[in-house]
């Protein structure tokens, strides 16, 4: 009798240490907004995200890059730090900005969360504009799963359970699962709120806080489901985010 999946959701990257994810596929969650903002980036034609943790590292980092194509992005409490070429709102990442450019990115959770997660064997970043495409990796890929919310200023933050409640009930509806703790909360949490989704994200502490900047679009943005088939990956040496897989069976939406 196969042994079922183990599905683990890290409702913050706090205690997540390189040794729990190395056998795992990980799947890397910043709703609002870094994970979104990647996928944006990638569909717009950026060939490859370098995430960088420190705002002085990618300023460094894109100078070094210059000489070819480079786009320097990110935010600071949630706006872009001086100097930037743009923020973190996906919207601003279209193709005549990012068609054939390698964009430098420091974000204050999503970036970080990353750069942890990077340590499972495969790393996929996730938002609910590429739900379905994600749903169908992981449904392909045999490993364990860790779903690692970035979380809001360090504390737990309900986009991102939203959409890791979403993929934990995915796996629950397609196989044999056995979840930790954190992953049945984030799975009744999308029972919940899921079904009224840009309410939900509004709501929420990181919701708040861009609709006090004026980013309202960007979180009408961050809820448009499967907006995208295109699933980025990790890559390793250097450590980067390219596009991993692109395509999608079916919509795998059900709210
Ligand atoms: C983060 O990485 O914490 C978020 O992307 C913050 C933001 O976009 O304002």
């Amino acid at each position: 009798m196969p042994e079922d999946r183990v599905v683990r959701v890290h409702l913050t990257p706090a205690r997540l240490t390189p040794e729990r994810l190395a056998d795992s596929v990980a799947v890397v969650i910043d709703v609002l907004r870094a994970t979104t903002t990647m996928i944006h980036a990638l569909a717009a034609g950026c060939v490859a995200i370098w995430p960088i943790a420190e705002v002085e590292e990618a300023r460094r980092l894109a100078d070094e890059m210059r000489a070819g194509r480079v786009l320097l992005g990110g935010e600071r409490g949630g706006v872009p730090p001086p100097g930037f070429d743009l923020g973190n709102s996906p919207g601003e990442y279209t193709c005549a900005r990012c068609k054939g450019t390698t964009l430098v990115l420091t974000t204050t959770n999503g970036t970080r969360a990353l750069l942890q997660a990077a340590a499972a064997a495969r790393t996929l970043i996730a938002g609910f504009v590429n739900y379905s495409a994600v749903c169908e990796q992981l449904a392909q890929d045999p490993r364990p799963v860790d779903i690692v919310c970035a979380g809001y200023q360090g504390e737990v933050a309900l986009d991102d359970a939203l959409l890791a409640g979403a993929l934990v009930e995915f796996l629950c509806e397609h196989q044999a699962v056995t979840l930790n703790d954190a992953a049945r909360l984030a799975w009744d949490c999308f029972e919940h709120h899921g079904r009224v989704l840009d309410g939900a994200l509004e709501i929420s502490a990181g919701g708040a806080h861009l609709r006090s900047l004026g980013y309202d679009e960007d979180i009408r943005a961050a809820a448009r489901v499967d907006q995208f088939t295109l699933v980025p990956e990790v890559r390793h040496e250097p450590l980067r985010v390219e596009i991993g897989a692109v395509g999608i069976v079916k919509s795998h939406w059900g709210h």
